[in-house]
């Protein structure tokens, strides 16, 4: 193995996705920081997110916090903490306002304020009617926030190491000392050294066959904390946006819906309004998906096939080239349809996920459900769970999620390095590191990691998708743990250290199988539907005995093992969720 490198950093950052360089630009202004990304910070998945980002403005309308909290618990299906919730909605316009500042370039109302859209699930006065919440940059909102962000951490002296692949993170005696990376250009392994640690590392889409999710979307920080023995929260609970492209996956924008468009039937019928009434195509994802496949799964899909149409055809051709400039483009470049003139063809794609990595309210990473920290380890955005999303998130609460409390990620570890030493790092801090990479680069088995990644998108999406039942689940979780055997059994080809994406890939392929297990398993033993999670066999929410969050561990001898904590509510008792 080549040699190790060895940095010493006040705070290190893993993921430059939003979360991570919203974080990386707080600590910069006062410590020295480095950000890791095993992608270039700009090429981060958070690029990819289109609509908006929501904050109760009332540029366009009247528009309040409360209404926006009030959407924000009614969407989660009452499993998100209101108190988190709460903080959410309540600093949303100030994040928007600093990011305005900090360079942003937003669409602009005719009076020259940000402009706003309506979007799935935010109404004004409880439910009244559809709110203008999501603030905007034509339909390319998070790449204009990324590279904002990107260029204040360049400004403020962020110390990058992209394209490295984060490989353990170093925790004693529940201290985070920093983490290992492995080079992937140069090939050497590195020790960062840091007093606080912010995890940024966004979501785990690639557990899917269809999925709106960069590559690099793998879920590699929820991993790293399986790795040492802490649990992730919530898991069982998988988004899927109810419009990506068919076949492919790749997101088209709610605010495709947000400025007027349809979704069809075979029959040319407006399906929505057998569903969601009174908001039709701007009902809540979990709705609209579950909406959209049942069409399919009852032969309404367009010609019999698994997709449905989105049609944007009546929409003036100024506002899609105005407002939609990419979703034309998506369209027309990857599915060969004019949006002026055509429906585009979409289906549910796996977006989001509601689980994460459990903090408290301030980002610190949590142990267990009596909220115990780990010092000096905070995250923050996807891969994280606070739980602002509960079961289901409303659209453009995920770029406001990732900024704000990436912002809040940065403070609060801004604030305890006031107090927190350095520690003294482990004799060889490399070792687990290095001894996983020189199990992949050894082993000689049979299997193929392309093969076994193959395997459990396909059947993530076939048995653990939109709707679950205990049968399917059952076998799944049998499935999944098949394929932990045969990835024991793995060659990779490529025996060397320098972009060698076979162990990347390998590497990658152990993080999803890890925390698929926990999806799984935590979906078998919900025996509820609520928010994104839908269990045909259990179709009613179930608050006497599943209004409460799950915590899974995955146990070194094999199994999981669960645990639970209330959800927080203060403001809003659970109702049944009519739109
Ligand atoms: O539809 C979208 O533009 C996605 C937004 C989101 O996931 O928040």
């Amino acid at each position: 193995m080549a040699d190790v490198m060895l940095h010493k950093f006040d705070a290190v950052v893993i993921g430059s996705g939003l979360a991570g360089l919203r974080a990386a630009l707080e600590l910069s202004r006062r410590y020295n920081t480095a950000c890791i990304s095993k992608v270039f910070p700009t090429r981060s998945h958070s690029g990819a997110a289109q609509g908006g980002i929501a904050a109760s403005l009332g540029n366009l309308d009247d528009d309040h916090w409360e209404y926006h909290m009030f959407d924000t618990v009614k969407g989660s299906d009452y499993l998100g903490d209101q108190d988190a919730i709460e903080i959410l909605v309540r600093e949303a316009p100030d994040v928007v306002y600093d990011l305005e500042h900090l360079g942003v370039p937003f669409s602009r109302t005719s009076n020259g304020r940000i402009a706003q859209r309506m979007f799935g699930g935010h109404t004004l006065n409880h439910g009244e009617k559809p709110a203008l919440r999501a603030c905007y940059s034509m339909d390319y909102t998070g790449h204009v926030l990324l590279h904002t962000l990107y260029e204040q951490c360049i400004k403020h002296h962020t110390r990058f190491f992209s394209e490295f692949q984060a490989l353990a993170l170093i925790i004693e005696d529940d201290i985070c000392k920093g983490c290992v990376a492995w080079d992937i250009h140069s090939g050497g392994l590195h020790i960062f050294h840091s007093r606080v640690l912010v995890m940024g590392t966004g979501g785990y889409g690639r557990a899917y066959k269809i999925t709106s999710n960069a590559h690099a979307n793998t879920g590699d920080g929820l991993g790293l904390v399986m790795q040492q023995g802490l649990p992730l929260q919530d898991m069982e609970f998988v988004q899927f946006h109810p419009t990506g492209l068919w076949k492919q996956g790749i997101l088209v924008t709610e605010g495709a819906r947000g400025e007027g468009a349809y979704i069809k039937n075979r029959h040319g019928e407006r399906f929505m309004s057998k569903y969601t009434p009174k908001l039709m195509e701007l009902a809540p994802r979990d709705m609209v998906s579950r909406s959209i496949q049942q069409e399919i799964d009852e032969g309404n899909g367009i010609d019999g096939l698994d997709y449905v149409h989105l049609d944007l055809t009546h929409i003036p051709k100024a506002t899609i080239i105005e407002r939609l400039p990419q979703i034309h483009d998506l369209a027309f470049n990857f599915a060969g349809v004019d949006c002026f003139t055509q429906p585009i063809p979409i289906q549910p794609t796996a977006h989001y996920s509601m689980g994460g990595i459990p903090v408290d309210n301030d980002c610190h990473v949590v142990k267990n459900a009596k909220k115990v920290t780990i010092q000096g380890l905070y995250a923050a955005g996807e891969c994280s769970c606070v739980s602002v999303h509960g079961a289901n998130r409303l659209g453009t609460n995920s770029l406001l999620d990732a900024v704000l409390f990436g912002r809040r990620a940065g403070r609060s570890a801004l604030a305890d390095l006031s107090s927190i030493e350095w520690n003294d790092l482990p004799d060889d801090p490399r070792r687990f590191a290095q001894a996983e990479v020189d199990w992949i680069l050894n082993n000689r088995g049979d299997q193929r990691v392309a093969y076994i990644k193959h395997d459990l998108q396909e059947s993530m999406t076939k048995r653990c998708g939109v709707f679950r039942t205990a049968k399917d689940l059952t076998d799944q979780l049998t499935f999944v743990r098949e394929l932990q055997a045969r990835f024991k059994n793995i060659k990779i080809d490529d025996k060397g250290m320098i972009f060698n994406t076979d162990l990347m890939e390998a590497i990658e392929l152990g993080h999803l199988l890890k925390f698929a297990e926990l999806i799984v398993a935590g979906a078998l033993g919900r025996e509820e539907s609520r928010g994104a999670h839908y269990r045909k066999d259990f179709p009613k929410r179930d608050d006497a005995n599943w209004l409460k969050h799950t915590l899974a561990w995955r146990k070194p001898e094999g199994g999981v093992e669960f645990d639970w904590r209330p959800v927080v509510i203060t403001k809003y008792e659970p109702k049944e969720r009519v739109y």
